[in-house]
């Protein structure tokens, strides 16, 4: 049997009414096609966390725990709170890009994981204003700790990624440590 070619059997309205269809689906694979085109965009940052963990101007601090248990970092139920500045480099006094804001609870029985609920709060050019929210429970005692980041605000709307921690200098009489955080996020 030979094809029926279309124009013999469509009426105008069909034909337009399939014409309307071919567009649309022209139109959606041309914007599917775009998408994949489209190279998710990454961020990665590499910050510092200065972290001073005694005296006046502390930025970390215990404030609950089990009671009768020494409040430590490697103890049960031991809640710290942060607000450490983040700079730009290791060096106390460069830079500063913003702030780790929230708490961290020492997650596991055996002290080996901690669960951190903070936010990177950013006051530097680049970011000011925007923030990124680190939430989980990551293995604190290894180096290269790896938290996710769930969220973010203002140029971070619907971020999501990860962070690893890496402890690059200590000074233990002052309880003062400088903590590198590696950020790689997505706004995808
Ligand atoms: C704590 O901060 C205050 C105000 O910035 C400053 O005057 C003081 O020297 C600081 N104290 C220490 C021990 O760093
Ligand atoms: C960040 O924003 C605040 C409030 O809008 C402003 O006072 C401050 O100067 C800004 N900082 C930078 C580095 O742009
Ligand atoms: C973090 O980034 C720095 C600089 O790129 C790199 O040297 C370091 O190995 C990274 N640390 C981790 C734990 O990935």
């Amino acid at each position: 049997m030979a094809p029926i070619s279309a124009s013999k059997i469509l009426t105008t309205k069909m034909f337009s009414q399939l014409l309307l269809l071919s567009t649309c689906s022209i139109l959606m694979h041309y914007n599917s096609s775009e998408a994949t085109f489209q190279p998710p965009q990454t961020t990665e940052m590499v910050l510092y966390f200065q972290d001073y963990g005694a005296g006046p101007n502390a930025t970390f601090s215990t404030v609950a725990g089990i009671a009768g248990k020494l409040w430590t970092f490697t103890q049960f139920g031991t809640v710290y709170v942060t607000d450490d500045p983040i700079t730009e480099t290791p060096d106390p006094t460069s830079a500063m890009v913003g702030r780790a804001q929230g708490m961290y609870v020492i997650s596991a029985l055996d002290g080996s994981t901690s669960h951190a609920m903070f936010s990177i709060v950013f006051t530097n050019r680049a970011y000011n204003g925007s923030t990124l929210q680190i939430q989980g429970t990551g293995q604190q005692l290894e180096v290269g700790s790896e938290y996710s980041v769930v969220a973010g605000t203002g140029k971070f709307r619907f971020a999501r990624g990860y962070v690893k921690f890496e402890t690059i200098y200590v000074d233990a009489p002052r309880a003062y440590s400088v903590i590198r955080c590696n950020v790689t996020v997505r706004l995808d």
